[in-house]
């Protein structure tokens, strides 16, 4: 009895807005602690191709933890995409003519652009998958000895093609796009809006942001620029 209140009261928390939106936050805390680790990780590339190649064995050595980190990680990015969609019909249906004077004011560009930024970053993450993880549409794709991706050189042979590069350098600016609001609506949401601290929390989302984006683009600009080990 006591689990079927349990679950009833779940239920209709996830069907609430406010439940959709916590939804949100929670899948995005998830999307972006992944997105700080696999930067920190990808920097190794500037240690050469023995730190990243070695950094990237380490992360396959224990297959289990790979693949709950794996559907973990997965299993956010779904609940993410369609706690957005359930969000953004609830809000299309709650005002079905739009405003009749359309006004900016009070959004910033990064919020009003997130159904744009969301759905982009949705097919770089494919094309990136298909390009590094897989290598079915990189030119030039190598495993090592041991069997694994020969990431460093993956990366540079990839990265070298500049329309390549340019792509990831817009993509990373769209994800700068779309964490310098989703940080900050994650601190809305979670109800963390003291008055106070709400231009710290502004200037923390963008500080995190620019890092981020910098950090990313640093290896294709890298590649493009020649700073990397001959092959
Ligand atoms: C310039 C920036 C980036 C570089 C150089 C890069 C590099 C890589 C490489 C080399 C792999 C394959 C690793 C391996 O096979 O061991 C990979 C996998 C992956 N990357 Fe990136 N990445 C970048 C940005 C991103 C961003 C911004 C996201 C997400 C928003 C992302 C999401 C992923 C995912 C989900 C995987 C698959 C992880 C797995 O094997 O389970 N990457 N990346």
């Amino acid at each position: 009895m006591a689990t079927a209140t349990a679950l009833a009261r779940t239920a209709s928390f996830y069907r609430s807005t406010i439940g959709k939106k916590a939804i949100m936050a929670v899948t995005g805390v998830i999307g972006f602690g992944f997105v700080v680790g696999h930067l920190l990780g990808n920097l190794q590339f500037f240690l050469g191709p023995e730190a990243l190649n070695d950094y990237a064995a380490a992360l396959h050595a224990n297959p289990g933890l790979l693949l709950v980190a794996r559907l973990t990680l997965l299993a956010a990015v779904i609940l993410h995409i369609a706690a957005a969609l359930q969000l953004v019909s609830r809000n299309g249906s709650a005002r079905p003519d739009g405003y009749r004077v359309w006004m900016a004011r009070k959004s910033s560009y990064a919020s009003r652009t997130m159904k744009f930024s969301g759905p982009l970053l949705g097919l770089f993450i494919v094309y990136h998958l298909l390009h590094l993880t897989f290598g079915s549409v990189h030119s030039n794709f190598r495993h090592g000895t041991n069997g694994l991706p020969d990431v460093y050189h993956n990366v540079v042979t990839g990265f070298s093609h500049i329309p390549v590069s340019l792509t990831y350098i817009a993509a990373m600016a769209t994800l700068g796009l779309h964490l310098s609001h989703g940080v900050w609506s994650m601190f809305q949401s979670m109800g963390w809006n003291h008055p106070r601290y709400s231009p710290l929390v502004r200037r923390f989302a963008t500080l995190v942001t620019v890092l981020i984006v910098l950090g990313n683009i640093s290896i294709p600009l890298s590649v493009l620029l020649g700073f990397h080990e001959q092959l």
